[in-house]
């Protein structure tokens, strides 16, 4: 007894929020962008706590903090948490509850395909190019007020993609049985347009 589960996975600002959240709009499903417990637990690092502790004591009202969460030191921390077989499994539980809203529900992530949902209905592993993916990050950023380069952004995504996928613990990877969505040459209409295309053939 299950509602219908959407799984986005891919490497950093592919694109896998803005077309989970029009994809829940569209359908009426909840969102969950997994990436911000991650976030949440690094950024309290950040003055000392320790992570296990921080993942497993994280508030709702921990992840109501979007610009703080958003800048690439909290994404650096994020990640270095993430590598962290105990973090991991203190956040396990809340995201499948999560997924188990009736209704439906889409989880954005790096795992969600393989090891949160490995049963989601609909699996999605969205990338572009490097180069893209840096530039759509750095506009994102600078439309939001942050002083930072393009070069300081692409190193960002480089260092934690790397790190994301080389991690023993729930790696960075497209499930055995995602469609895998180039967002490269894609507005973003048609990227949702994809991903809608695609749940629609499942529900
Ligand atoms: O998606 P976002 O860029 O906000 O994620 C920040 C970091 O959190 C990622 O670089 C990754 O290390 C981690 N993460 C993860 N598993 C998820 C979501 C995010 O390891 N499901």
């Amino acid at each position: 007894n299950r509602a219908f589960t959407v799984a986005i996975d891919g490497p950093a600002a592919a694109g896998k929020g803005t077309v989970a959240r029009a994809l829940a709009a569209h359908f009426g499903f909840t969102h969950l962008d997994t990436g911000l417990l991650y976030r949440a637990t690094g950024l309290r690092t950040l003055d000392g706590t320790d992570p296990v502790e921080a993942a497993k004591t994280l508030k709702a009202k921990d992840l109501e903090q979007d610009d703080l969460l958003r800048t690439p030191d909290v994404a650096q921390a994020a990640s270095r948490v993430a590598a962290l077989p105990e973090v991991r499994a203190a956040l396990v539980d809340f995201q499948r509850a999560f997924a188990r809203r009736s209704g439906g529900a889409v989880l954005d992530g790096r795992d969600i395909g393989t090891v949160i949902c490995p049963d989601a209905d609909v699996k999605l592993y969205v990338t572009a190019s490097d180069e893209i993916r840096a530039q759509r990050r750095h506009n994102e950023l600078v439309n939001k007020g942050h002083e930072v380069t393009l070069d300081e952004v692409a190193a960002d995504l480089r260092s934690r993609d790397a790190r994301d996928s080389a991690r023993a613990t729930a790696p960075l990877k497209p499930a055995a049985d995602a469609v895998e969505l180039d967002t490269s040459r894609m507005s973003i209409d048609e990227a949702v347009a994809a991903a809608i295309a695609e749940t629609e053939r499942r529900i």
